[in-house]
């Protein structure tokens, strides 16, 4: 049986927070303990740089993201774990990419979308502010996932359309120059993917909602208390179903804890009450990462050393690939 290729990214602009360890980083470590899975998870640095011109801020966030994917649990010797400047081959396949690539293709993307509407909204010229970048976006995102043939992607929903693209380049790419590409398909964890944030909102940086993974105790406890909620009194039935508290409990909980919530909740237990038990349950399962994550975080050079491995190992399939791209096109040696 071949083995499947899974892969994920995670952009380094911030500081992961509850809502990237349930629906992106989770999942992720325990797709990666499958049988016959090959995984590459990847630090999305050359993205970032999209975003963020705070060098500060992006080299922190990398060390961050990289602390707490191993903080985690996930496994280096299983799974590929690499930075995406890493593997300049990323961004030579990006090029290759790039030329046959539709502009109107990219007219098309969601992201660069919204960026033209907000700059007419606020009376600006369409392209005020955006990149080659940011326009490109997506096709630097093929070439992550090309570059290693993966069958699958983790993704939350907003990026699906960013999947549907690297099929639509490397179709086009195919049907140019022979069959080099597998046909990427986005998985979406519908149940991890989208945790709600303080406000109800999707717990997301971009609204400041979310509550950090590895914050101090003190601040979890008060992060969790900040939580909304509604009026309702101690001894008044409280609706699970529409509880923020229930939420993010049941994403931690075990099935029979979460039982017992919903039934606590229907019995009337006091808000106060129900994110005590909230702070408990999510505080024992994170105390232990809290404390790797520390621990790697105050020896950045073990951190860098182990991305050096992946990166060694994540450079052999690229090199190979590209060179086999590069004839492709007809980039070769003259004998
Ligand atoms: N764009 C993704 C995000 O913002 C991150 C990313 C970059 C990615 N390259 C990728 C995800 C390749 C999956 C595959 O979430």
């Amino acid at each position: 049986m071949t083995r499947e290729i899974v892969l994920t990214g995670v952009t380094t602009t911030g500081t992961p927070h509850l809502g990237n360890y349930v629906g992106a980083i989770r999942p992720a470590i325990e797709v990666s303990r499958r049988e016959n899975t090959n995984s590459y998870f990847f630090l999305a640095d050359y993205h970032s740089l999209i975003k963020c011109q705070d060098l500060a801020r992006v080299q922190q966030s990398r060390l961050e993201i990289a602390a707490t994917w191993l903080a985690c649990g996930l496994d280096t010797n299983k799974s590929i774990f690499y930075r995406q400047s890493d593997i300049p081959e990323i961004a030579e396949l990006n090029w290759l990419l790039n030329c046959v690539t539709a502009k109107g293709l990219m007219n098309r993307a969601c992201v660069y979308k919204s960026a033209v509407d907000a700059n007419l909204v606020d009376d600006r010229d369409p392209d005020s502010n955006i990149t080659m970048g940011l326009f490109c976006y997506p096709i630097l995102m093929a070439a992550d996932i090309l570059i290693f043939n993966a069958h699958k992607v983790l993704v939350g929903r907003d990026q699906i359309q960013h999947i549907e693209m690297a099929r639509d380049i490397a179709g086009r790419f195919n049907y140019l120059f022979g069959d080099h590409f597998v046909l990427p398909q986005s998985v979406v964890d519908e149940e991890g993917f989208m945790l709600k944030g303080l406000d109800g909102r999707k717990m997301s940086k971009s609204y400041n909602n979310a509550i950090s993974l590895f914050d101090t105790e003190r601040k979890l406890r008060k992060g969790i208390n900040k939580i909304k909620t509604n009026l309702l009194e101690p001894g008044e039935p409280k609706d699970p179903n529409d509880s923020i508290v229930f939420d993010i409990y049941r994403a931690f909980a075990t099935s029979e804890q979460t039982e017992q919530m919903r039934k606590n909740l229907i019995e009337g237990i006091a808000w106060g009450e129900a994110k005590k038990e909230l702070f408990k349950i999510l505080n024992d399962q994170l105390a232990e990462l809290r404390e790797k994550y520390l621990e790697l975080m105050a020896t950045p050079a073990h951190v860098e050393q182990v991305l050096q491995a992946g990166a060694e190992k994540a450079r052999a399939h690229a090199r190979a690939r590209i060179a086999d791209l590069r004839n492709a096109v007809g980039l070769v040696n003259f004998k």
